[in-house]
């Protein structure tokens, strides 16, 4: 009988890397891997296969389908908010239609395997769409059936594929006669802006904190693209990758809903700039506003309501915003360049 393994699309991004590391731990999961660009070495070492290619490719999907049985399925792959805005229609195709292959792909390997196949999903807080501060302000802590209206491309993407996996969860081929019908077992999270002390991200419009901290690390000067009291809710990249993990071991019955949003705290750039400074004082941080993103982050949440994740499977992030800083953000960091 063929071992169950975890397949991660998008694999090579800023998620994959800690998620790899984590799955791997102690031999816990043998990992496969799908991502446009090869790993790096210390990360292809940890996985016992690792494909090169597009999630768009289905003679690749059938290759991983015929030798791997896939259990779990972390769909990582996408191109982020900022990137989507520039190549919309190629947005829609990597996003929307490389997440339905996917889904697919977890069908059929359900059916061969005779298991419903788990999905997890990483949607973002990009799935909102407040139309202006004042609105931004009042609401607070925004649940998940609050302000479903983004305002970007990959927002739409992410919402949409939302309902895509809870149609596949609940509603596939309702008609047919086939008893093997709605096979995938779809999770997921809205992320907040993550923040990685080993990687930076591209193509975000949460890029602004990770990119300020990094480059005072480095010694580079930042100009930030939005203005001193912007406002979003952010995660430490360790409790994110926890969060997948802790969905993707929950009992099915506990879980209540779909998306779960996700929450740890929640600075304006203006505080990120002061941690960011007393940290590394010689760090060269000026304002220069890019309307276009501003208008992107004005329209996402200042927080979000996390309490059914909480509740349901016991979502508790490790790092609030003193405790990211201090012992995971600026140590990390600094010996991250301080090595080269
Ligand atoms: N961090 C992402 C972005 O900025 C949102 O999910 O696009």
């Amino acid at each position: 009988m063929r071992k169950p393994v975890a397949l991660i699309t998008g694999a090579g991004g800023e998620i994959g890397h800690g998620l790899i590391a984590k799955l791997t731990e102690s031999g816990r999961r043998a990992v496969v891997t799908l991502d446009l660009n090869a790993l790096a070495p210390a990360q292809a070492r940890l996985v016992q296969r690792e494909f090169t290619g597009s999630i768009l490719d289905t003679a690749l999907l059938e290759r991983i389908l015929a030798e791997f049985e896939v259990d779990t399925v972390f769909h990582l792959a996408a191109l982020l908010s900022t990137r989507s805005e520039f190549t919309p229609t190629t947005a829609h195709q990597v996003n929307v239609e490389g997440t339905l292959h996917l889904l697919e792909f977890s069908q059929r390997e359900a059916e061969s395997h005779g298991r419903p196949v788990t999905f997890i999903y990483p949607s973002s807080i990009a799935a909102y769409g407040l139309p202006d501060l004042e609105t931004k302000a009042r609401a607070g802590r925004v649940r998940e059936d609050a302000f479903a209206t983004p305002t970007t491309m990959y927002g739409c993407n992410k919402l949409y594929c939302e309902q895509l996996g809870r149609y596949y969860a609940r509603f596939y081929k309702q008609l047919s006669a086939e008893p093997q019908a709605g096979r995938v077992d779809f999770r997921c999270v809205r992320f907040p802006g993550l923040i990685s002390a080993m990687t930076v991200p591209s193509g975000g419009t949460s890029d602004y904190a990770p990119e300020m901290i990094h480059a005072a690390a480095k010694g580079e000067p930042y100009a930030c693209f939005v203005r001193p009291d912007t406002r979003i809710p952010f995660m430490a990249m360790p409790d994110g990758v926890d969060a997948l993990l802790a969905l993707a071991a929950a009992p099915r019955e506990r879980l209540t809903q779909t998306a779960y949003n996700l929450g740890a705290f929640s600075p304006s750039a203006a505080e990120i700039h002061a941690r960011v400074q007393a940290a590394f004082p010689a760090a060269d941080i000026t304002w220069k506003t890019d309307v276009k993103r501003q208008g992107i982050v004005d329209s996402w949440p200042a927080d979000v309501d996390d309490s059914a994740a909480r509740r349901d499977w016991g979502f508790a992030p490790a790092y609030d915003f003193t405790r990211a800083f201090d012992e995971y953000l600026i140590p990390t960091i600094r010996a991250r360049y301080a090595r080269g």
